[in-house]
């Protein structure tokens, strides 16, 4: 399983996804609050989004898992590990690892949550990838779900527009093969933009009382203007940054995959990227910002329908709480049998 440099190398052999049958629109939220669909499309390029009514993240991730096994023909009997990237665990311990483990019926994975914003998934694929390149695994799910409306405020205009539900999921195997697989990364974090999105309420430093309920502590705080300043220098300084390392220009990439926040930051960082925009996948306008669900929805959704080929040239980007943000290179590694 080694690769011309003698290296095992991870790639992804396997996807899946699922989304809640509600659909929240805009037009639902101009009659919830002082808002409209033309004011939410043009500043966020968001028309819909999904709501689970019933359930938790572990459902949005098993969900998603079983599609991927389906897909693979895989028993979950034979997952060795399992890495959800979330920030709305079902609780907060036990893991929504352990849960998912439960629910997919994977006895003998072990597993652990990743709490690392809308980077989840780019981290949780960073770490699952030396679990494989280490050789001391024969696969890594990685799962990227969030129930966001469990801590959106519906009264909060600046917000509430923003976010859906959803999960998705991704499989890292090793493989023998030269020209496909995670080839690089790049990630960074800042601790001191920890004060413009958060949730205050429910951990250690503020256990829930009537108070934090009463102050509405356990729903998203963002300061929007501030974090969009940000990141849309962050995500496309870090997609240029992994291009430059890896000498591409904007003629090697097939996809930019980013993570869905608003349509606008995607536009810079392509931009800065200098590719084509039907080169970017973008799924914001009917999910919204899925938080670590959106680059595995989008990878998954493009797999599914045949836009998404083997050898395709994919550069992962995202920004986040924290703050935290990133880029993984990869080449994919199989096409859609049913697609081709
Ligand atoms: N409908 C109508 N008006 C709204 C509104 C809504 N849903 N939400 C806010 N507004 C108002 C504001 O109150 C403000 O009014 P004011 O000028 O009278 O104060 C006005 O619209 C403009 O707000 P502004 O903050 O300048 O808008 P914006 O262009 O920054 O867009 C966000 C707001 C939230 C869409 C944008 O800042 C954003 O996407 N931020 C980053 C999100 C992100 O990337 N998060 C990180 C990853 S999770």
């Amino acid at each position: 399983m080694n690769n011309s440099n003698g290296r095992i190398r991870a790639a992804i052999t396997a996807v899946g996804h699922y989304f809640p049958e509600k659909i929240l629109s805009n037009a639902d939220f101009e009659k919830m609050v002082d808002t409209t669909d033309e004011w939410i499309r043009t500043r966020t390029g968001i028309r819909e989004r999904r709501i689970l009514e019933h359930g938790a993240t572990s459902d949005l991730g098993a969900k998603a898992t079983e599609m991927l096994l389906k897909n693979r023909g895989m028993d979950a009997e034979e997952i060795e590990v399992i890495i959800v990237a979330t920030v709305t665990p079902d609780m907060m311990f036990p893991p929504t690892a352990c849960i998912i483990q439960e629910k997919i019926g994977a006895r003998r994975a072990w597993g652990f949550d990743l709490s690392a914003a809308c980077s989840g998934f780019v981290f949780a694929l960073a770490v699952g990838r030396q679990l494989i390149e280490t050789g001391s695994h024969k696969n890594v799910l990685v799962v990227g779900a969030d129930k966001m409306s469990s801590i959106t405020d519906y009264t909060d205009r600046n917000n509430c527009i923003l976010f859906g539900d959803a999960g998705a999921a991704v499989l890292l195997e090793p493989t023998g093969e030269p020209d496909v697989g995670l080839i690089d990364q790049v990630l960074y974090c800042d601790g001191s933009g920890g004060k413009y999105l958060y949730m205050a309420g429910g951990g250690s430093l503020h256990p829930p009382t009537h108070e934090t309920v009463d102050k509405k502590m356990h729903y998203i705080f963002q300061d929007g203007k501030s974090v969009f300043k940000v990141a849309v220098i962050g995500m496309a300084d870090v997609s240029a940054e992994i291009m430059q390392r890896n000498n591409l220009t904007g003629n090697d990439v097939d996809y930019l995959v980013p993570h869905q926040a608003n349509l606008r930051i995607i536009d810079a960082c392509r931009e800065r990227m200098g590719i084509d925009p039907s080169k970017v996948m973008i799924n914001i306008d009917k999910y919204g910002n899925t938080t670590a669900a959106t680059i595995p929805l989008c990878l998954s959704e493009w797999w599914h329908c045949g836009k998404l080929k083997r050898g395709h040239t994919l550069v992962l980007s995202s920004f986040g709480a924290g703050y935290t943000w990133g880029a993984i290179l990869l080449k994919w590694a199989f096409d859609n049998p049913n697609k081709s």
